[in-house]
């Protein structure tokens, strides 16, 4: 009996460490080397162990990260030194001027080298390590007394629970008694954007830009609401350590940061004079588009920390380090209309069409007005001089109007009553601030529904491109979702506009013959696929694959009612609601009707972890190696275990079959070296008779 328990607590223990491990691989160097199936998998045995021997949980267990319960209102404290701000720079001869005061003081700037580092628009923050375990974490608040939100920070992935994060790449040996570090925690651009979308769709208030939707979702009082937004961080200081021996150059603080198992900044690099550093910093200024998050500027800091500290202060502001701002890219231009598009799901957003204005390199027309009670709130009217906003990637937005250069002749906007796309009267729902189009046939949400359909996460269609799917909509020849699988060769050769055919390397035909395979490859899919691919509101990829484990296909899922839809873990009244709302439109019912008699009808029914199509692949292992022409490597694999099948990572002489992609590696060589069998994608998926 003991023995068994102490088995399942050192398996308890493995697990622990290595789903810590996954995540520092997943949210920390953006690098996993699991699915997330396979995460799941191990998350859940996790889980299964603590409900049955709940004296074992510690609080670095992945399951304490976001249990806390809402406070009503967040505790002080006071920082172990002072949480410091910077001096800007605004150009190269700004901080060259800093270069020769700080000269002025101490010489041995002379010889001084530099870090150069992003400046995150984000929020600073203080996180607290007592023997290796988070136990604190609070705002900057006045830099000397923040506000604790422990509970907040311990919801995001990015910020290991415990450090050292095991793994054989890390090898700090002493990790100081207490350890209190510095960085900033933020929304990167993509994840806002994405946010965004899905406040949209669900007809709720988007967000402004990042910064603010990060610093409220860190100020939440409910730990959960924190959870659900895609906060992550970035740490670039040691503020306090005790017990241990933290380096004393900037460089090495990252090295050490990174080596304990922190996020840090990849894009951050020393160099041995400021001109070097200038130059890079100016690299970053015309690139800054290309970082994942929203950046002011750079961060010149010199290297020598005991130096840095030997230098002072101007107020707050320590002499050692230097904000390189980048230009704001903030203009104002004229509001020349207001127009309003329609979502997937009948969501009518307005935009700003704007006079044409050049913000940081780009010319900017179109702006996001987020929603009709947006532009009432700000006053915002047609003819206003507006003033726009674009940051990285973030859709441009406007700030709001100059109220003081109005003329007279700006027009209040009044929001309309008729889709513009298919002119049906438009509804509003009680409590949501969008107003909608109702009708399922529009030609407007038809197209975000068929993009939606054939991206990557649902059926993943490729070649199914926007301009097509225009010209199939408008000819008539796509209706809905299911039309796609009864087109002809020669419908997608009308589609393939003029000017494509002269820009595309490929001729038309082969365009037309890639699309028809990838159509036809997609009537394979899993079930979960099919059901993200439908776009009911409120069912995104893992709710599909939890009704796909469920439901043996559509038609079951159709019967059910919501009591029936709740009996599945993690699904509400709101969402089972929504499917049942959705099964009942007889548009959709048609299009379910249309899909089955196409052939796309896939089968679920079982848990994922031996949801088989078949098992044709039963005792056989595969490699893959190489890019594959449809199938990521996720696909195939699941493709391979969906038949039954072993994906491994290295050719043995027991491997059944190398599945050969172009630039294929050193598996290759190896493959045919010990003679095991080549075969490429399509013969793949041959031997399922697909
Ligand atoms: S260093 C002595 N490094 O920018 C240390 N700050 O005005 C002073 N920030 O409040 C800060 N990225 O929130 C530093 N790589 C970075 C930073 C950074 C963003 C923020 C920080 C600070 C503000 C400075």
């Amino acid at each position: 009996m003991h023995i068994m328990a102490d088995k399942l607590l050192s398996r308890y223990q493995e697990l622990k460490s290595q789903i810590n491990f996954h995540n520092h691989r997943y949210h920390v160097l953006d690098a996993p080397i699991i699915s997330d199936l396979e995460y799941d998998r191990l998350l859940n045995e996790l889980k299964k162990i603590e409900a049955e021997h709940a004296s074992w949980i510690t609080s670095d267990s992945p399951t304490q990260r976001a249990g806390a319960r809402p406070a009503d209102r967040f505790d002080k404290i006071r920082h172990p030194a002072p949480i410091l701000s910077l001096a800007n720079a605004f150009g190269a001869d700004d901080a060259r001027a800093w270069l020769e005061r700080v000269k002025r003081i101490d010489d041995r700037v002379e010889k001084a080298k530099f870090v150069v580092e992003p400046k995150i628009d984000g929020l600073s923050v203080v996180l607290h390590y007592r023997d290796g375990m988070f136990v604190q974490g609070a705002t900057r608040g006045d830099g000397e007394i923040g506000e604790d939100i422990t509970s907040n920070l311990r919801t995001i992935r990015a910020i290991p629970l415990k450090i050292p994060v095991n793994g054989e790449q890390l090898s700090v040996k002493n990790v100081p008694k207490y350890l209190v570090v510095r960085g900033e925690a933020f929304i990167p651009i993509k994840e806002f954007e994405e946010l965004n979308r899905k406040l949209e769709e669900a007809g709720t208030k988007t967000y402004l830009n990042p910064r603010n939707t990060a610093a409220g979702s860190l100020r939440q009082l409910d730990p959960v609401l924190t959870a659900s937004r895609p906060l992550t961080l970035l740490v670039y200081q040691i503020i306090h350590s005790e017990g241990g021996k933290a380096p004393t150059s900037q460089w090495e603080i990252l090295e050490y940061l990174k080596a304990l198992g922190f996020p840090v900044a990849n894009v951050s690099k020393r160099f041995d004079d400021l001109e070097s550093a200038i130059t890079y910093t100016e690299t970053w200024n015309e690139g800054r588009d290309k970082l994942s998050y929203e950046a002011d500027g750079m961060v010149i800091k010199i290297d020598d920390l005991n130096l840095a500290a030997d230098l002072g202060f101007v107020g707050k502001d320590p002499r050692g380090a230097i904000a390189f701002k980048f230009p704001a890219r903030e203009v104002t231009t004229t509001l020349n209309d207001i127009g309003v598009a329609v979502g997937r799901t009948g969501v009518l957003t307005p935009f700003a069409i704007l006079e044409p204005v050049e913000i940081g390199g780009v010319v900017v027309e179109r702006a996001t007005l987020h929603n009709f009670d947006y532009i009432a709130e700000k006053d915002i009217r047609v003819k206003d001089r507006v003033l726009v906003k674009r940051a990285g990637e973030v859709i441009p937005y406007i700030i709001g109007p100059v109220v003081d250069a109005r003329s007279g002749k700006e027009k209040k906007y009044k929001p309309p009553a008729n889709c513009p796309t298919c002119g049906q009267p438009v509804e509003h729902l009680e409590g949501e601030v969008a107003w909608y189009c109702v009708n399922s046939a529009c030609p407007a949400q038809l197209l975000r529904n068929i993009e939606h359909f054939v991206s990557r996460g649902a059926m993943d269609i490729v070649g199914l491109g926007i301009k097509i799917v225009e010209k199939l909509i408008e000819t008539g020849k796509i209706k809905d979702v299911a039309d796609i699988y009864t087109l002809k060769r020669a419908d997608i050769l009308d589609a393939v506009t003029k000017k494509e055919r002269k820009t595309k390397v490929e001729p038309p035909g082969k365009i037309a013959d890639n699309l028809l395979l990838s159509i036809n490859n997609s009537k394979s899919q899993p079930l979960s696929r099919l059901i993200a691919a439908l776009g009911v509101h409120g069912v995104g990829e893992v709710m599909a694959r939890d009704l796909s484990q469920n439901f043996s296909n559509l038609d079951e899922i159709a019967k059910a009612k919501v009591d029936d839809l709740m009996q599945i873990g993690g699904l509400g009244p709101n969402i089972a609601e929504s499917i049942v709302d959705w099964f009942a439109v007889p548009f959709n019912r048609q299009v379910l009707k249309k899909l089955k008699s196409a052939g796309v009808w896939p089968q679920g029914g079982q848990s994922s972890m031996s949801s088989n199509v078949s098992d044709k692949f039963a005792n056989l292992t595969f490699v893959i190696t190489g890019t594959l022409p449809t199938f990521s490597r996720d696909d195939a694999k699941a493709f391979i275990e969906s038949h039954g099948g072993k994906v491994i990572d290295s050719v043995s002489k027991k491997t059944s079959y190398l599945v050969l992609g172009e630039n294929a590696g050193s598996k290759l060589d190896k493959a045919q070296s010990l003679g095991v069998k080549i075969i490429t994608e399509p013969q793949l998926r041959k031997l399922v008779g697909g």
